[in-house]
């Protein structure tokens, strides 16, 4: 396993992504990391990422100088490299102007790192301050026209520096690097894989449950779905679903939610059919805001009661995925991590006495969908777009009804039916429809007509953090149009999204 260092950069994520990319697990810790925590962890290698600060700042985030004596592979990265140089008494000049974007890398040595790599090629940079100085029984091995310093490595220690990021794809060679460093310099295996993954979890889920009772919140969503499988595939009828029908859903979600878990699976699962209490509480409600919170608070309530009436339960079980955990702590945050509290039962654990089980927590998304297929989730589980936890109520704009709901979901079950027809489904980040609260003319056989709009909002984006709005063919959004004011009766007209986030968001409320 290969430990990384979160010194605050954003692409930390991409650091552990690319390392796992290659089949080798890694963990990220904060700085603040003791050197008893590593020795335990016994990783092979050491990557220090990049960072916002400059290494003179005051507060810029600083590791015990001990993790140079452990004997281990160590790469630092833009931030992680400066931090390594000037602890082991090089120099690095400080800067007021930041070199950002493409540079030429010009290898002059031939250092492990640049196997297969060009002697010529292009690197992205983004710092502020640059080495002038490296420490003794370092060499310098590459540089670019700013960056006298672009790399450099201490054979003998096994201690590398990369002034530009290697895990960005704007470095093309980049990953060629890592692999380098990971295969040849550490001498890690190939034996990350969702089958390993999967064979460790069942056997500590077993362990720290015992022959003790856990209870999981089932949403139908893949990160609650894998959580389920998983567990089950570990300790079978101690783990019970909780399925809330909010009356908030798409066409036909709970019943086959219920065939694929119930039927199916066998999973033992409770379906709480909470629709008129979630409608009423929403009566002539329109504001986002107080749609998510009474949304939130009713959710929590109904979880809780049905919670409690599951004798002896020990545990609680979330799908928190590995994005949530290292979001949640600050970026130099300490050893004692807070991790998010996720669908909407946060407060639960405390005031149930449940302990948190969270088997995903070091998990990836892309990593979740391969380790849902490696379990025999249902496809079409496994490639679910994500929802949003207030459901259909966030996609009626203005005030939710039954009425209104039921033609929201009517449309959307035309427009995702389109969707997949086309190959689309599974290349976007979501697709879905949006009702307005406004009217429209139009003219349907030779009656004039005054009925609804839709909006259809479909996005490309890895994380959601940023989305661009899909350019589908103009063919498939004519069909998709087609066929929603044919067949949903009361709506009339059909508009596209072309907005991107930032500056929009995904869902319109
Ligand atoms: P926005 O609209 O903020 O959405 O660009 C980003 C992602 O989050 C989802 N979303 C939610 N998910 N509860 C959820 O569980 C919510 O209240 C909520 N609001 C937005 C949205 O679908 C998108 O994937």
């Amino acid at each position: 396993m290969i430990l990384i260092i979160d010194f605050g950069s954003q692409f930390n994520q991409l650091i552990a992504r690319r390392v796992r990319e290659c089949g080798v697990y890694c963990n990220i810790e904060p700085p603040t990391v003791s050197l008893e925590r590593i020795r335990e962890l016994d990783p092979q290698g050491i990557v220090l990422s990049g960072g916002p600060s400059s290494i003179y700042a005051a507060d810029s985030p600083r590791m015990d100088p001990g993790v140079f004596d452990l004997g281990l592979p160590v790469l630092g990265i833009c931030y992680g490299m400066q931090f390594m140089v000037d602890t082991l008494g090089g120099e690095v000049r400080k800067s007021q102007k930041r070199e950002y974007g493409f540079a030429e890398l010009r290898i002059q040595h031939t250092d492990p790192l640049f196997k297969d790599v060009p002697d010529r090629n292009t690197v992205w940079m983004s710092h502020g301050d640059s080495i002038s100085r490296v420490p003794q029984g370092f060499a310098v091995t590459a540089d670019t026209e700013n960056t006298p310093v672009a790399a450099a490595a201490d054979y003998g220690r096994r201690f590398y520096g990369l002034q530009f990021h290697p895990e960005v794809v704007h470095t093309p060679k980049g990953k060629t690097m890592l692999r380098n460093f990971l295969f040849d310099v550490c001498g890690c295996k190939r034996n990350w894989t969702m089958k390993a993954f999967a064979r460790r979890a069942i056997a500590d889920i077993r362990r720290q449950v015992g022959d003790r009772k856990v209870i999981l919140g089932l949403s139908g969503g893949v990160d609650s779905s894998v959580t389920a499988m998983l567990i089950h595939r570990a300790i079978g009828h101690q783990l019970t679903c909780i399925f809330v029908d909010n009356g908030l859903l798409r066409m036909d979600e709970a019943r086959k939610l219920k065939k694929t878990f119930k039927d199916h699976l066998q999973i033992n699962i409770r379906f709480v059919n909470a629709r008129s209490l979630f409608l009423k509480a929403l009566a002539k409600v329109s504001e986002p805001e107080r749609k998510r919170k009474i949304i939130g608070k009713r959710f929590m309530e109904v979880f809780e009661a049905e919670a409690r009436k599951i004798e002896g339960a020990d545990f609680l079980a979330q799908g928190t995925l590995y994005p949530d955990v290292i979001e949640s702590r600050s970026a130099f945050g300490g050893p004692s991590a807070v991790i998010k509290s996720h669908h909407n039962v946060g407060g639960l654990p405390k005031r149930m006495k449940l302990k948190l089980i969270e088997p995903l927590q070091y998990l990836f998304k892309d990593e979740v969908r391969k380790l849902g297929k490696q379990l025999g989730l249902d496809p079409e589980l496994v490639w679910r777009q994500p929802f949003p936890g207030p459901g259909l109520a966030i996609r009626v704009i203005g005030e939710v009804s039954e009425r209104r709901l039921n033609i929201l979901r009517e449309v959307d079950h035309v427009l995702v039916e389109e969707i997949k027809a086309a190959g689309y489904y599974r290349k976007l980040w979501q697709s879905f429809a949006v009702l307005l609260p406004i009217k429209s003319v139009g003219i349907m056989g030779d009656s004039r007509t005054y009925e609804h709009i839709v909006a259809i909002r479909a996005v490309t984006s890895k994380d959601a953090m940023t989305a661009d709005w899909a350019r589908l063919p103009h063919d498939l959004l004519g069909r998709i149009s087609n066929r929603i004011i044919n067949e949903v009766r009361g709506v009339n007209r059909v508009v596209y999204d072309i907005s991107s986030k930032p500056p929009s968001t995904i869902e319109w409320e």
